[in-house]
């Protein structure tokens, strides 16, 4: 008969296996990379395992960045009293209605429609025009609101009123003849010194310079608008035509055309 009797392990096995199993045990405990229940080894064990990296790091500076322009902002925005988180700055696609006008395209007017923004429609911008090119400048209603000091050069092209400052008469884009605002007045005596000429080419001179002067002018006011920090660039009107005679210079730019001796004696003084 056969007895089924389970075998025993032999005596050193079983002496090995239960000493492996009491050093188990003990690493259990006593080794710190085994111990999850404290947070400052767990912490440690985390450290240990990544690989040691000396140096700033692209997060370390980016830190460094992010609190610097938030240190910035925080500055600006106290200095200038509320008022901008740029000191002032204010890029133009971050004005509404400017980066809109950006993404519709510019305006092409006629001269009837632009008169409709005069600012007596309260639900239309207020534009105006400097050598055809159309600004809003609904931003500052009063100056260019109705009753503004200004209102008359809304709605239209009144580029001859920017030179001559005639804000009655010269109301118009039509700019023949305003140079000779900036001709220079002769001394008679000396004018009769000169041949017939010498005069044709003095005259010519003027007239080239005071076409310069003219143009300078309108570049100003236009740049004015362009470059205001409220103010910005719509598009153009278009089909501005002269009107049939040439104007007369009005009164006030008259009154203001140099004395060719004042002229010289300034450009004396220059050199
Ligand atoms: C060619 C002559 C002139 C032109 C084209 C002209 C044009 C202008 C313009 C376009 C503005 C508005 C600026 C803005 O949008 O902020 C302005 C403002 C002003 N201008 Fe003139 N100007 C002229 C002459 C004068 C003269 C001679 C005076 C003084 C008697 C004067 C006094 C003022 C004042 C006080 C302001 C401030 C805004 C206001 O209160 O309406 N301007 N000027």
């Amino acid at each position: 008969m056969h007895l089924n009797i389970p075998q025993q392990p032999p005596l050193e096995e079983v002496a090995s296996k239960s000493s492996l199993r009491q050093r188990q045990q003990q690493s259990k405990t006593t080794d710190p990379g085994n111990s999850e229940s404290d947070p400052a080894k767990k912490e440690n064990k985390k450290k240990n395992s990544k690989p040691q990296r000396n140096g700033i790091s692209v997060l370390d500076v980016i830190r460094v960045l992010v609190t610097l322009v938030l240190a910035s902002c925080g500055m600006s925005y106290y200095m200038t009293s509320s008022e901008s988180l740029l000191w002032g700055y204010r890029p133009w696609f971050s004005r509404v209605p400017v980066l809109m006008r950006f993404l519709q395209g510019p305006l092409v007017l006629t001269p009837e429609q632009l008169s409709l923004y005069n600012g007596t429609d309260t639900n239309l911008p207020i534009y105006l025009s400097v050598n055809g090119t159309v600004f809003d400048v609904s931003a500052n209603p009063l100056v260019y609101g109705p009753g503004g000091h200004y209102n008359f050069f809304t709605g239209r092209d009144a580029t001859r009123a920017f030179v001559t400052g005639c804000f009655q008469e010269d109301l118009t884009h039509d700019m023949r003849g305003v140079e000779d605002m900036f001709m220079p007045i002769d001394d008679e005596a000396e004018l009769a010194t000169l041949s017939s000429g010498e005069k044709k080419v003095r005259r010519e001179q003027d007239r080239r310079m005071a076409k310069a002067r003219v143009q300078k002018q309108v570049a100003h006011w236009a740049n004015f608008f362009r470059d205001h920090k409220k103010y910005f660039e719509v598009g153009r009107v278009v089909g501005l035509e002269d009107e049939g005679e040439i104007r007369e210079l009005c009164n006030s730019a008259i009154q203001q055309r140099p004395k060719r001796k004042d002229m010289e004696k300034k450009a004396k003084r220059k050199n």
